[in-house]
This record gives C-alpha cells, structure tokens and sequence, in this order.
C-alpha cells in the first residue's frame, strides 16, 4: 500500500467516524428534546389538578350554600325514606307539596316542620295558574295553605308555581313568595339516579336551588348521594328562605 493510498483509507475513515459522531450526538440531543418536552407536559398536567384541588379546598366556607327543593309530594314511601336519609345527614331541604298528596299525609307534613324542613304550597292539583280562572286558582293555593297549615301550625310563605308561572295579580292576592330554581336535571324524565346526580353536581355553585321530586325512588336516592357529594366539598344545605333572606 503506497503512502496516497494510505492517506485516502484516513480521511475515508476520519469521514466516517465523523458521521457517526454527528449522528449519536444529535440522537442524544433530540431524545434530551423529547424526554424534556414529556417531563414538562406531566409537570403542568400534575400542576393543574393540584391547583384546582387547592383552589376547591381553599374556597370550602362556611358561605357555601345550596337548597335542595322537592315538588309533588308527600309520598307515603318515598318521601318517608328521604326524610330519613336527610336526617342521618343533618341536611335540611324545602318541600312545595300538592295538597291532593297532603291530605291524607298530615304527618309527613308534621315531622317535615319538625325536623327543620320548609313546607311551601305547589297547588292543590298542581294546575298551571296561568290558565284557570282566578277563583279556581285562588282555591287551589289557599286549600293547600290550609293543609300546610292545618299540619304543622305554620301558614306557609312561599309557593312553587305548577310549571313555573304565577300570575302577578295572584301573587299579590296571596302573598306568597314565588320559589322557582337555578338547576333542573328532569329526574322525572329521566328517572335515572346517576345522571340526576351527575347533572347537580356538575353544575352546582353557591346560591344554587335544586330542582328534584321526591315522588320517584330515583330521585330521593340521587338527593341523598347529592347530598353526600356536595357536603363533601363544602357546601352547606339549607331551606330556600335561609337562602333568599341571607
Ligand atoms: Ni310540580
């Protein structure tokens, strides 16, 4: 092998080695990119729960408030089984019943009062105000206020109109304040205990009204893992009148 020769085979060589070098060098590089590029993706993701777990803990106070509402009863079953669920957690609500369903239930209507529930009038065949006569209309709520009051020795205050509609020259002839509500997860449409739940919850915030009927099995059990999940993150339940006069 003469000395040119010799000197191509070298820089041949050299050239190689060169590439080779370069080539793990920028793998090394790149996969320093990518390890990086992961590790500060978990740190954000990691940092994100952590501050909207703080920010949640942090804003548990006392001034938390929500309202648990049922329309339609009392139920002999079911409002019985609320009714005891509600006092196993200490957790107050507001009852608007239907005079029809109070009648013969004067001691459901009772313990309600006793155990520190509000009673408010929802009608007495849950008629759409709106669209009867007025004597018709005011029969139907001054029947119910009777019942109410016939039961507990408190003459109610507040009504839930049937529907939502009250008719202003009804509510000054009764003197009852009108009670509407700010989440609806139609328990008696979709009947199902999960998805009640999972709506209120989603949705709840401070000053919220609830909207449930304790009428179906479905809607107490979810009331009461309601219950359990919004105490659980600080809120405390109260009657509707605690939270309009607060
Ligand atoms: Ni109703």
């Amino acid at each position: 092998m003469n000395i040119i020769k010799l000197e191509k085979l070298l820089k041949n060589v050299f050239f190689l080695l060169s590439l080779l070098i370069t080539f793990f060098a920028s793998d090394i590089v790149y996969k320093d990119y990518v390890s990086n590029k992961i590790n500060s993706c978990l740190n954000s993701i990691s940092c994100e729960t952590t501050d909207s777990v703080n920010t949640s803990n942090d804003s548990i106070p006392a001034t938390k408030r929500i309202a648990l509402t049922f329309d339609d009863g009392p139920h002999p079953i079911y409002t019985i089984k609320l009714l005891d669920g509600l006092k196993e957690r200490g957790v107050k609500a507001t009852f608007f019943i239907l005079g029809t369903n109070a009648a013969n239930n004067s001691d459901i209507l009772k313990r309600m009062s006793e155990e520190g529930h509000l009673i408010g009038n929802h009608t007495f065949s849950h008629v759409q105000l709106s669209k009867v006569s007025v004597d018709k209309a005011i029969n139907e709520i001054n029947d119910t206020n009777s019942i109410i009051e016939g039961s507990t020795g408190v003459a109610p205050r507040f009504i839930r109109p049937p529907y939502g509609s009250l008719p202003r020259s009804l509510q000054a002839e009764t003197n009852l304040i009108p009670v509407l509500w700010s989440i609806d997860p139609r328990d008696w449409c979709v009947l199902n205990t999960d998805s009640v739940v999972k709506h209120v919850v989603s949705k709840a915030k401070d000053g919220d009204i609830i909207l449930l009927h304790d009428i179906f099995e479905t809607s107490v059990d979810a009331a009461l893992i309601i219950a359990d999940q919004l105490s659980a993150q600080g809120f405390t339940f109260v009657t509707v009148d605690q939270l309009t006069e607060k």
